[in-house]
């Protein structure tokens, strides 16, 4: 086998979707301990302790208690590279999220054993549907009361409409916590707390018909284990893997993330069935994971992810060949030859140049303010990669300044931040104003944070009359000129320059759109 599918085949990417506090943090802290990625899991405080003291704008984070940022971390395990694209937890945060969907081969869901499936679960199962991303589940929580397993199953398959395949079954709960079985190798793994930072699980039993371990789970526990599983085996399906990478059957495991119990099993089954690399959709032709030129597209974009440097990445998952130091590659959009030179990688939490990258992977690329969310890189070919979401923007602010001197820097502040695609950033025709469009009302607290935190600047947003935006294309040149001088009072120019009709209502919106029927008028500025 050539180096280039041997290494594209080892490839594991997915990221972890949950409802905000069922235990991702916690669940991605186990990963990279059994990944080697740290040495020592420490809490999820400690960690997040951590992470505040390397960013300081992370602060906004502590002060809410939401994470805003997502990151890539690489780590090997039994002989693959698995990356896991974290996913920031907050609702307003979505765009974020569901971009970093498109970039993954596949998700895993965690799900508190107390709360069954929660609303944003049910929002993120929505968009790794649009794909068929195939879905792993972790039922976390188990060392406290919650519903019943089957009760469990039974409704993610109502709720979420697919299937559950039990792989690992809880032995009690809670308090009664002794273990799980693994339903297709019939291990037995005993729960024991105080294991929380080791990489071992804890010890393991061949079958249910090991002497010791009704010694240690008792003679009734086992004889009502033994009735549950027969009862599970009837009413929830075996493991199919096929329908595992159709999207229709989820594999479920249990488990306390806390407690690193029930991670390991999860995680030797995952790196064995989760997919490699899939195949990627374009505008022109499926583009296959084993081809040797490079693609990639480019899937979110962070400013400022090191106070000290200043910088913007550009993070872009590679879909065929081989990143290496110094290429030249296609840049589709602008189509510019560029040389991709000292692109990082993520190796858990540290950054580092990456001298060589294969699909699946992802890498970044330092911005300078010509790449974009959705942006193809290629050895030469036209390539459009579809399916990156866009977000139209639904509320509307008038940034104020509170040092009329420091216009320059709010400008550039607001172009920069409006990169990473949260938020979206005009500049009327007519007014001196700087709009700002959100899909959250928490982004306009977080530019403003981060306005002055990495730019200096204090400003304020305020309400201003603008109900939705239409960018506005198509028509003759003729068309187009006449449209902007009649509406010259409702036009705005965003960050890349594109023109933007900023309608005070919606009612006006209706009749502008009826008036101009050659014009095109479109919810979202379009990546590709
Ligand atoms: P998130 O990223 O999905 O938002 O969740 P996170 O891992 O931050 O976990 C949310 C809370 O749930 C944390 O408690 C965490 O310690 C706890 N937790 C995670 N896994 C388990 C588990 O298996 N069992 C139990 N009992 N709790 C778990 P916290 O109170 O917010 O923080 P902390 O004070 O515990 O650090």
């Amino acid at each position: 086998m050539s180096e280039h599918l041997r290494e594209t085949h080892r490839r594991r990417t997915f990221a972890i979707i949950s409802h905000p506090d069922a235990g991702k943090t916690t669940l991605t802290e186990k990963l990279l301990l059994f990944g080697g990625a740290i040495q020592m899991a420490g809490s999820v405080k400690g960690r997040k302790a951590a992470r505040h003291a390397t960013s300081d704008w992370m602060a906004l984070e502590k002060e809410r208690g939401i994470s805003v940022t997502s990151s890539v971390m690489q780590f090997p395990y039994e002989g693959r590279i698995v990356n896991l694209l974290d996913t920031p937890g907050h609702a307003d945060f979505g765009e974020d999220t569901y971009r970093v969907l498109t970039a993954v081969d596949s998700a895993l869901m965690v799900i508190d054993v107390a709360k069954g499936v929660e609303e944003r679960t049910i929002k993120l199962m929505e968009v790794c549907r649009m794909r068929d991303t195939p879905i792993m589940t972790f039922i976390n929580k188990l060392d406290r009361e919650g519903k019943e397993p089957i009760e469990l199953l039974d409704e993610i398959e109502r709720v979420l409409g697919i299937q559950c395949a039990p792989v690992t079954w809880p032995i009690g709960m809670g308090q009664r916590l002794k273990g799980v079985v693994h339903l297709l190798s019939g291990e037995v793994h005993l729960y024991e707390s105080g294991r929380n930072f080791t990489r071992q699980d804890s010890t393991i039993f061949a079958s249910l018909d090991d002497p010791e371990l009704e010694k240690r789970i008792g003679a009734q526990m086992l004889a009502d284990l033994r009735d549950e599983l027969e009862l599970v085996q009837g009413a929830s399906h075996p493991f199919d893997k096929a329908a595992y990478l159709a999207g229709r059957q989820t594999p479920v495991f249990f488990g306390s993330a806390v407690n690193n119990f029930g991670v390991q099993p999860l995680l030797d089954f995952f790196v064995e069935h989760a997919p490699a690399p899939r195949p990627r959709a374009t505008t022109t032709r499926e583009v296959m994971p084993e081809e040797e030129n490079f693609s990639g597209f480019v899937f979110k974009i962070q400013a400022n992810m090191d106070p000290q440097h200043r910088d913007r990445v550009a993070f872009l998952r590679i879909c065929s060949g081989r990143y290496e130091s110094g290429m030249k590659a296609l840049h589709v959009r602008t189509g510019k030859e560029v040389k991709l030179a000292n692109a990082l990688t993520f190796m858990a939490s540290d950054r580092e140049i990456a001298e060589a990258a294969w699909p699946g992977d992802v890498i970044g690329l330092h911005n300078h303010g010509t790449i974009s969310i959705g942006d193809t890189f290629s050895a030469g070919e036209p390539l459009f990669f579809t399916g990156i979401p866009n977000f139209a923007p639904e509320l509307f602010r008038r940034a104020r300044l509170r040092d009329p001197l420091k216009l320059k820097q709010l400008q550039k502040g607001l172009a920069q931040l409006s990169e990473e695609g949260a938020t979206q950033f005009f500049r009327p025709l007519m007014s001196n104003d700087l709009v700002l469009g959100a899909v959250g009302m928490l982004q306009f607290d977080v530019v403003a944070y981060r306005l002055k935190d990495e730019y200096g600047v204090d400003a304020s947003f305020e309400p201003v009359q603008v109900a939705t935006a239409r960018w506005v294309k198509g028509g003759t040149p003729k068309k187009l000129e006449e449209f902007r001088e009649k509406n010259a009072t409702n036009l705005a120019l965003d960050a890349a320059g594109q023109l933007v009709y900023l309608a005070p209502t919606r009612v006006n919106l209706q009749l502008t759109m009826e008036r101009w029927p050659d014009l095109e008028f479109a919810a979202t500025r379009e990546h590709a």
